[in-house]
């Protein structure tokens, strides 16, 4: 029997690359002048989402230095759901470079469209903001 419901169903995008970190609901308070979604909204879930992914790697404290690569593909909406997948792409000596998608779910649709992607290269540090090797823990 299919326990899963449709919102579950949802997340399972195949055409996704990564992981699904980070899962939340496009609000009114994120708009920008236009009433679309404010797209430093966006990046700051996406920043999010590297940031939980690479913590869980690096076992400690990771701190972003680099946005590199983001294309703003389709516009965010008031109620769409986003959904920021994260993929390690090259672990260094102290950064870790994330390849992050946001796709939207748009509301009251099924449909599923990747609004947003960038690379995020974030550094492992000790509690003193020093880099520290990303295996050291
Ligand atoms: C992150 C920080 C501690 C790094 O200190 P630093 O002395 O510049 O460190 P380094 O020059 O040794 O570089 C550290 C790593 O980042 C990499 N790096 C440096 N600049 C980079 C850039 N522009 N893009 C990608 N990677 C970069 C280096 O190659 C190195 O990687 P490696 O050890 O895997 O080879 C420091 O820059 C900092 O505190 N920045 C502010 C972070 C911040 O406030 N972020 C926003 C909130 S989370």
């Amino acid at each position: 029997m299919n326990t899963k419901t449709d919102d579950e169903d949802l997340l399972d995008n195949k055409d996704a690359r990564g992981d699904l970190v980070i899962r939340t609901l496009a609000m009114p308070s994120d708009t920008n002048p236009n009433g679309d979604i404010f797209g430093g909204w966006v990046l700051s879930q996406m920043d999010i989402a590297g940031g939980i992914a690479t913590k869980r790697l690096a076992k400690g404290r990771t701190v972003t230095i680099a946005v590199d690569a983001m294309t703003f593909h389709l516009p965010v909406f008031v109620g769409d759901v986003l959904c920021c997948y994260a993929e390690i792409i090259k672990v260094g000596r102290t950064s870790i470079q994330t390849k992050i998608e946001a796709w939207a779910v748009r509301q009251y649709h099924t449909e599923r469209v990747k609004v947003t992607e960038g690379i995020f290269t974030y550094v492992a540090t000790t509690e003193d903001r020093v880099p520290r090797n990303v295996e050291q823990k």
